[in-house]
């Protein structure tokens, strides 16, 4: 017997989401209307249904929705929902990479930078090439790291990123490539990984090593993304990967407009 009544706690929308099992949706409600709600309640439609909870993959964007949505679900029908595998992107890709880090040739006792550690990494290469702040409109490590790092989350060329966003230091377009350059070595050096690299590096993974990647998606047998609206090209692609062989992945969002299509992937939009 069925110990929730999603047809008391759901409106019909709802229901069909949460009762949509195998295949790709993409959920596209408003604020507020109760998208989160749904991946609680499929959570745990899937457990009561016999699902293992570790082979569900549930991703988010902060540690506090994450933590908030597997407490909502535990609260719905019981403790089994505490054992739901997920968390970040970048959580999730820290967890991986432990494990895997031999196969990218890096120590799997790497360090994490955080935003300050990175812009102080950024700060460190920039001198040593001899490019000076006291130079006047050369940006600074906050503004280089930004760049940088929308050129990797967007998989675009650092003049184009400049060209988009930053037309005022299209002129130093060459010098932030290398202090780009030297970065990833001073950090490939001494096994440091910022939060690009966590992304990244899981992408190389899972792009380069089928094994792993099939083993991911065996072990991960239904992935649900919640905002997905602010996933970046990097984040959609990793989800591809690890839902490519069964393609069960549910992922909702509130802005239709800003969702990357799945490469090969054709989403039952409901
Ligand atoms: N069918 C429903 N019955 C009762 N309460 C509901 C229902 N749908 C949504 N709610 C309530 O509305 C509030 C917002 O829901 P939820 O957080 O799931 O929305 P959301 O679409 O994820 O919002 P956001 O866009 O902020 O992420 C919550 O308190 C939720 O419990
Ligand atoms: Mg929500």
């Amino acid at each position: 017997m069925q110990k929730i009544d999603y047809r008391k706690e759901l409106n019909p929308a709802q229901l069909k989401a949460v009762e949509s099992i195998d295949g790709p949706y993409l959920v596209i409600a408003g604020a507020g209307s109760g998208k989160t709600r749904v991946l609680v309640h499929r959570v745990a439609y899937l457990v009561e249904k016999g699902v293992k909870p570790e082979q569900i993959l549930l991703l988010t964007f902060t540690r506090r929705a994450s933590e908030e949505m597997l407490r909502r679900a535990a609260l719905l029908l019981d403790e089994r929902c505490k054992n739901v595998s997920g968390g970040t992107f970048h959580s999730f890709a820290n967890m991986i990479l432990r494990k895997y880090a031999k196969l990218l040739e890096i120590s799997n006792n790497f360090t994490i930078l955080d935003q300050s550690d990175a812009e102080d990494a950024v700060n460190f290469v920039r001198a040593k090439l001899g490019y000076h702040k006291s130079e006047k409109r050369f940006p600074r490590k906050h503004a280089i790291l930004e760049v940088i790092s929308k050129s990797v989350n967007k998989s675009s060329q650092i003049s184009d990123v400049l060209y988009d966003e930053y037309p005022q230091f299209m002129e130093f377009a060459e010098e932030i490539k290398k202090i780009r350059d030297e970065y990833n070595k001073y950090k490939r050096q001494k096994s440091l990984l910022d939060y690009d690299d966590l992304l990244v590096f899981l992408k190389n993974l899972l792009s380069h090593h089928e094994d792993v990647r099939a083993g991911l998606c065996a072990k991960y047998k239904y992935i649900m993304v919640d905002e997905y609206q602010d996933t970046n090209k990097l984040q959609a692609h990793i989800a591809c990967l690890l839902a490519a062989d069964h393609a069960n992945i549910m992922v909702v969002g509130d802005d239709a407009q800003s969702i990357y299509s799945f490469r090969g992937a054709n989403f039952k939009n409901i």
